[in-house]
């Protein structure tokens, strides 16, 4: 980044030898996860795995079984389906089309990873600047309509929104599939957002072939060290991109805990409820609570994570509380954002107060 500051999230080992002390001290508000343990199943399947030949033989280099267990969680046929090492190495691929397409449109501020991986390529970019103020009701209409097309050709879209956590609706979505070359939808956090998967492109995908969808499911097992995401798109294209990477992208852990949670779908369903619950209960709970804070602002969002917004720098405010061992995130690398804005990542309620308690302490 040309700011030198990290584009991410959930750097906890740096700061925590920053702050001289162990990680395990922090708080990590800073990237979004899921604040659950993985699923009790994945942990199991894992522990078979390690028992197994998982660490010693290569891993499945197609992916088979796990590709299988995602295309039929999701009703799709598994030729749609390209499992890959979280969602960041297949924006790497998207990235390579999208460079061959044209100019990409991104909107700012958002998610970093898309202009590494264009850059990867010599991608072209514009930026399409999104308003700071938006309402608390969910599904929004996309906010670019009509007359980008001619500059760019290529879309991307992160639905909901990060970091502003908006989400915006399958219905002011869909027309875009007939203007532009690719539409590269990111859905990393969709499957935690309350009645969000009605929002999904998912089921456009079979018969547009110029639409890619890319889920994470790092953020949703909180697995973000194992690494796991996989992409929906036309197989010709999911079959260039298994051409063009490396021969084992999907470690051997990877796919024996991916395929046994995936392939249990009324477990993944239990594991959904659970998590969308904990999103709506908890982020109103926070965001009430957050309300009642002086200098502070809190955003709307649908997601597991919020903007908070100052009337001057929040960075000092940031690093008060991180000496009281709660990392938030620094948004100065979110192009548009700078530092009177900080993104918290939702925990849980003993987490959340351990927050607000911070940031109560070092406002008042
Ligand atoms: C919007 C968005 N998409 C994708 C990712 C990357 O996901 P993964 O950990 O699966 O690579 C992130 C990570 O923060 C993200 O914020």
């Amino acid at each position: 980044m040309s700011s030198g500051l990290p584009p991410h999230g959930g750097n906890l080992s740096q700061e925590a030898f920053r702050l001289g002390l162990r990680p395990a001290q922090l708080l990590d508000a800073s990237a979004s996860l899921v604040p659950f343990r993985p699923p009790a199943d994945l942990r199991r399947a894992l522990k078979r795995a390690i028992g197994g030949s998982a660490l010693r033989d290569y891993p499945d280099r197609e992916q088979r079984q796990l590709r299988q267990a995602i295309a039929r969680f999701h009703g799709l046929q598994p030729e749609a389906v390209l499992p890959g090492n979280g969602a960041a190495e297949l924006f790497t691929w998207a990235a390579r089309d999208a460079a061959a397409c044209g100019v990409s449109g991104v909107p700012d501020p958002g998610f970093a990873d898309y202009r590494r991986a264009l850059a990867c390529w010599g991608g072209a970019v514009i930026s399409l600047p999104l308003e700071l103020s938006w309402t608390r009701t969910w599904p929004q209409p996309w906010p670019f309509q009509g007359g980008l097309e001619q500059s760019c050709q290529v879309l991307w879209i992160t639905n909901p929104h990060n970091p502003t956590g908006q989400l915006w609706s399958r219905a002011s979505l869909e027309p875009l599939l007939q203007s532009y070359s690719l539409v590269i939808c990111d859905e990393a956090f969709l499957p935690l957002v309350p009645e969000g998967e009605v929002q999904s492109l998912l089921p456009l995908v079979e018969t547009h072939p110029n639409l890619v969808v890319i889920r994470s499911l790092t953020k949703l097992l909180a697995i973000a060290g194992l690494r796991l995401g996989y992409a929906v798109a036309s197989p010709e294209r999911l079959q260039h991109w298994q051409r063009w990477r490396d021969p084992w992208p999907v470690n051997g852990l990877a796919l024996a805990a991916g395929r046994s949670v995936m392939a249990d779908q009324s477990g993944m369903h239990r594991w959904l409820q659970r998590v969308q619950a904990w999103v709506a209960q908890e982020g109103n709970w926070f965001h009430q609570r957050l309300i009642d804070l002086p200098a502070v602002s809190p955003m709307p969002s649908s997601a597991n994570y919020l903007l908070i917004r100052g009337e001057d720098s929040l960075l000092e405010l940031r690093e008060r509380v991180a000496r009281q061992r709660v990392l938030l995130r620094d948004c100065r690398s979110f192009i548009g954002l700078g530092d009177s804005w900080l993104r918290i990542g939702l925990q849980d309620r003993r987490g959340n107060r351990r927050i607000l308690k911070a940031l109560k302490k070092e406002l008042s």
